[in-house]
């Protein structure tokens, strides 16, 4: 039976020391501010928006929303931004996804001020992610760094399998685990024999957003299982893209859903809001 890797737990007691760092800024003048955008009424991305503006509020971090009609003009997300990108006391600017189509997210993500990048989805910070030599790490992949070692989970030399290739997940998140010197796989949906691969991840990653997708005869005995997977049943509870249940007989770790790499995410937020307040403020 599998150790569950508890992520609420660990982000409760890390976002601690992220509101300790945030009273010795705030001593020295520095109050971290994030503005957040959300566009139209998608009610997952507003429960999203909520729990981050929530987690600033526990840290010290100054949030700011800014709510727009699912009819808002490209233009005025980009003017929004502009303005974002020249005030003093934001440091940090979010742009909730995914945003109407009449939208250019392409467009809106490479706006924001790559200093004020906390998502790091800009092509400079994404680049620099490459590089190995970044200011900031996107939220989903170094949470899940920040849980492997939690739990002494090492990755150097490890088979690692990441199911899942979005720009968010699953290639920042190879590219972290190829930094700690894992050997990298990526699969997606035109993977042949997806489970002949899947079996040979010593750490399996797994983001794709299907429910259940991953079974259990598709994971190797003992293998740490990450999922990253935020899928809604038709009762309306969350569930990951793994058969919980049933690999968790097989695996040595594994992550649940909700509880696991989610509250991770957004505590990679609130350090990448400090770190920019940090930058800006060259402290
Ligand atoms: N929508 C789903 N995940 C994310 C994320 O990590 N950042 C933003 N901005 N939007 C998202």
């Amino acid at each position: 039976m599998a150790t569950i890797i508890n992520g609420k737990e660990t982000a409760g007691k890390k976002r601690l020391e992220i509101a300790a760092e945030v009273k010795s800024l705030k001593a020295r003048g520095v109050t971290p501010g994030l503005a957040v955008i959300l566009v139209g009424n998608d009610p997952a991305s507003r429960t999203y928006v909520n729990n981050k503006e929530k987690d600033c509020s526990e840290c010290g971090i100054v949030s700011e929303e800014y709510a727009l009609p699912e009819d808002a003009k490209e233009s005025e997300v980009l003017e929004l931004i502009d303005r974002l990108n020249a005030a003093e006391h934001i440091n940090g600017i979010l742009v909730q996804l995914p945003v109407p189509k009449h939208i250019s997210e392409e467009k809106v993500l490479r706006r924001i001020s790559p200093r004020k990048d906390v998502d790091a989805f800009h092509p400079e910070n994404v680049g620099k992610i490459m590089l190995g030599d970044y200011d900031f790490l996107p939220c989903t992949p170094s949470g899940v760094m920040d849980l492997l070692d939690e739990y002494g989970i090492r990755v150097e030399g490890k088979s690692c399998v990441v199911v899942g290739r979005s720009n968010i997940v699953g290639k920042p998140q190879a590219m972290l685990l190829l930094h700690r010197n894992g050997t990298v796989t990526i699969c997606h949906s035109r993977t042949k024999n997806l489970a002949e691969v899947t079996k040979g991840a010593d750490i399996l990653i797994v983001a794709i957003g299907k429910a259940d997708f991953i079974k259990a005869d598709m994971v190797k005995d003992g293998a740490v299982v990450i999922d990253v997977g935020m899928n809604r049943r038709p009762d309306g509870k969350l569930t990951g893209d793994v058969d919980f249940a049933k690999v968790s007989e097989k695996a040595s770790f594994i992550t649940p859903v909700p509880g696991g790499v989610g509250p991770m995410t957004r505590l990679t937020l609130l350090k990448n809001t400090i770190k920019a307040a940090r930058l800006q403020k060259g402290i």
